[in-house]
């Protein structure tokens, strides 16, 4: 007996081991990325990250939208933290100048001018994708596998509103839409209730949310969590190259605001939080829940109604992210910016 049962638990050992390592292997697949982005102090950081991480992001294309400052801002920006992060070969479309219906609301107290703080601005060298962010969505999302593309929404989400408006299949295309944006349990931070991302452009927010996409939401709730502190500063600039120098610079000029504002020890990383969540999600928390958007006239336009304890008895339409380990994202943020130059 004990002749045959050794080999054949040997043998049983190494299907499992088989198993594993190409469940393993499959999960190591990068996932194929759009980034919707308004940069912005914290996008540029979220950016720089993801173009840290080309083993898990292949990243097919930055889109911009208007929302920290206008869109002609935005896009050089983008084309800025592409520069810096060393990979001009990722396109950038320029998007929507101004949200779907409401009035544009930019935040230059908060990104300063020209919506990059502590940094010179300088125009890159490489331009503009030729075409519209809008028709990239349409006609790349229409043409893709089946749930194979992730999109991540860095600011208001008017692109993707206007690309499912006019082409409600190309949902098909996508395998999930993580965003910042929205804030339930602190307020928010344009106005008591509202997050700018939502407040900047509730209709869009609302079209997303009504397309059934699979949807994760980073709202104020987790990234008000993950604040720096000198410590962390001091880690990031440790790195010491040209990306650690340029984020450190970012956000010692980005976070004084929130911190006078809110009183709190350090600033958000916003955005950023979104690329940490792709790259390694054990590092945050939450729960599937029944989200709307409030988009009537008055003082709660742009508010997010987070059902978390399922008041409404109403189905789940989002993953709603509320903590994350803080310290586990600044390790995160320091050694893929290692990677860069
Ligand atoms: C969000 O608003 C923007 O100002 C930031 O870039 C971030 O996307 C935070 O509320
Ligand atoms: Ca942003």
């Amino acid at each position: 007996m004990i002749e045959w049962i050794q080999p054949a638990k040997r043998l049983l050992q190494g299907v499992l081991l088989m198993s594993l390592l190409s469940a393993g292997a499959a999960q190591a697949a990068p996932i194929d990325l759009i980034i919707d982005t308004d940069p912005g102090a914290d996008d540029v950081v979220a950016l720089l990250l993801a173009m840290a991480s080309p083993d898990e992001l292949k990243i097919r294309a930055i889109t911009t939208v208007a929302g920290n400052v206008r869109l002609d801002k935005t896009s050089r920006n983008a084309r800025l933290a592409r520069e810096w992060g060393g990979r001009e070969d990722i396109p950038v479309y320029a998007g929507a100048p101004k949200p779907l219906l409401r009035t544009p609301i930019y935040a230059a107290n908060i990104h300063g001018e020209e919506g990059l703080p502590g940094v010179p601005v300088h125009e890159p060298k490489a331009g503009l994708a030729k075409g519209n962010a809008v028709q990239y969505l349409i006609d790349t999302l229409g043409k893709a596998k089946p749930d194979s593309i992730t999109v991540a929404m860095l600011g208001p989400q008017t692109n993707l509103a206007l690309a499912l408006i006019q082409a409600p299949e190309i949902t098909k295309g996508i395998k999930e839409v993580v965003v910042m944006g929205g804030a339930h349990f602190n307020g928010g931070n344009i106005t008591p209730v509202a997050e700018f991302n939502l407040f900047a452009d509730p209709e869009a927010a609302e079209v997303v949310l009504s397309s059934g996409v699979k949807l994760t939401y980073l709202p104020l709730d987790v990234t008000h969590k993950v604040l720096t502190s000198d410590a962390r500063l001091t880690q990031l600039a440790t790195v010491n190259n040209q990306a650690s120098k340029l984020v450190v610079d970012i956000l010692n000029a980005y976070i004084k605001t929130d911190m006078d504002h809110y009183g709190m020890p350090g600033g958000p990383v916003h955005d950023a939080s979104v690329i940490a969540y792709l790259l390694k999600p054990e590092l945050f928390k939450g729960r599937q829940i029944h989200m709307q958007v409030d988009s009537r006239e008055g003082p709660t336009y742009g508010q997010t109604i987070a059902d978390w304890h399922n008041t409404l008895e109403q189905p789940s339409n989002v993953m709603w992210i509320d903590s994350a380990d803080a310290q586990g994202f600044f390790d995160l943020l320091s050694t893929r910016l290692a990677r860069l130059k």
